[in-house]
């Protein structure tokens, strides 16, 4: 966005914000608390900047800025984040307790069965591909399915499934997902331009993420796949606290393993009591195109004993093939096209292991 339209954009949010009163009397739109002006599509994300006491304070002025900004002519959906910055990160040791959340928070996902974080020590190890792949695998299974694309930095869910356009919203305000291969699918790709989401801080990630929580229309669902940013920092932690999480998966290469990135997922969950449903372990071994022979790079076996020694349960390993990288790259994921090829048959037993450790 040029400079003179980013300052058009400004002008016409806090004109659109005039009419939103703050609890000191002045009006909202010259507040200098507004800041972050994105519109992406008919998309349009702004922040209010409170400290962490304001909150509940701030809840109704932050729903009367989405209701205002809505009314604005080129905009099809308004998302005002509160920020709250803190002095210190959050502490992974000591979540909060659930009785210290506000009492009057209605229930996040309350039509979801299942909702499982899918997670990684680090980016790059598949954990997006493992995502998609697992729920076509859960589908075929017959399960309602739906995927939550949280990767704030790295969104690859409208690659990975082609979804184009806007969200659009239901009568009730809220986002309906998107949908393919009979699949459910919202991401923060959809809603921010990856620009806007690179330059948020912490909490900024951490509202949005709890908004996306909040304000999605899934209808009912048997499992709820959240694809996690990598590593341990904020955005998992609001995802940990703020989400009715049934356990967490983790994805892992034989190297991850080797380099504990792993492990340092693992014990993130644990301390804030979400158990570990069981670990993938992909690129595990190579299949060679032109001669379909399988080559153990990294050994065998590793991962799996690994695993054991964790305390982890093992759902099953994915192969390291041309064919998962060049499909996920169109779009066209593997499971969804080649359910009976050796990939699509790999995922759906990791579906069927994950499916035997999940309450009936
Ligand atoms: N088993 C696999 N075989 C071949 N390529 C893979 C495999 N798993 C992932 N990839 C490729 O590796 C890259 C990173 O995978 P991705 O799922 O985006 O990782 P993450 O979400 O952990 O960052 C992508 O280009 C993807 O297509
Ligand atoms: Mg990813």
């Amino acid at each position: 966005m040029s400079d003179r339209a980013a300052a058009e954009l400004e002008q016409s949010i806090r004109a659109a914000l005039q009419a939103v009163p703050l609890p000191d009397g002045t009006a909202l739109g010259q507040s200098d608390r507004l800041a972050g002006f994105s519109l992406n599509g008919g998309s349009l994300t702004t922040t209010i900047r409170i400290t962490p006491e304001e909150a509940a304070t701030f809840a109704p002025i932050r729903a009367a800025a989405e209701a205002a900004l809505g009314q604005m002519s080129s905009v099809t959906r308004a998302m005002v984040v509160l920020t709250a910055e803190r002095g210190a990160p959050p502490d992974l040791r000591a979540p909060s307790k659930p009785d210290a959340k506000p009492a009057a928070k209605p229930p996040v996902l309350p039509d979801v069965r299942h909702v499982i974080a899918v997670a990684s020590g680090k980016g790059g190890v598949g954990k997006s591909t493992t995502t998609v792949n697992l729920a076509l695998g859960l589908r075929a299974l017959g399960l309602k399915v739906g995927i939550l694309d949280a990767d704030i930095y790295g969104p690859s869910l409208p690659t990975l499934l082609a979804l184009h356009g806007k969200p659009r919203v239901d009568a009730n305000r809220q986002l309906l997902p998107s949908e393919a291969h009979g699949i459910k699918a919202m991401s923060i790709g959809l809603l921010v331009d990856e620009e806007t989401a690179m330059i948020w801080r912490g909490p900024m990630v951490m509202s949005a993420i709890t908004q996306m929580l909040a304000e999605v229309n899934w209808g009912a669902l048997d499992v709820l796949l959240i694809d996690m940013p990598p590593g341990t920092g904020d955005a998992q932690l609001a995802i940990a606290q703020g989400a009715p999480l049934r356990g967490a998966i983790i994805v892992s290469t034989p190297q991850d393993l080797a380099l504990i990135d792993a492990r340092r997922g693992i014990t993130m969950f644990r301390k804030v009591d979400v158990p570990i449903l069981g670990m993938v372990e992909n690129m595990a071994h190579f299949i060679c195109t032109d001669c379909g022979a399988r080559h153990d790079i990294f050994g065998s076996g590793g991962a799996e004993a690994e695993a054991a020694r964790l305390g982890v349960p093992y759902l099953g390993a994915v192969p390291l093939t041309m064919e998962l990288r060049a499909a996920s790259d169109r779009g066209r994921p593997v499971v969804a096209f080649e359910p009976d090829g050796v990939l699509g048959r790999v995922y759906q037993d990791i579906a069927r292991n994950l499916v035997a450790r999940l309450p009936a």
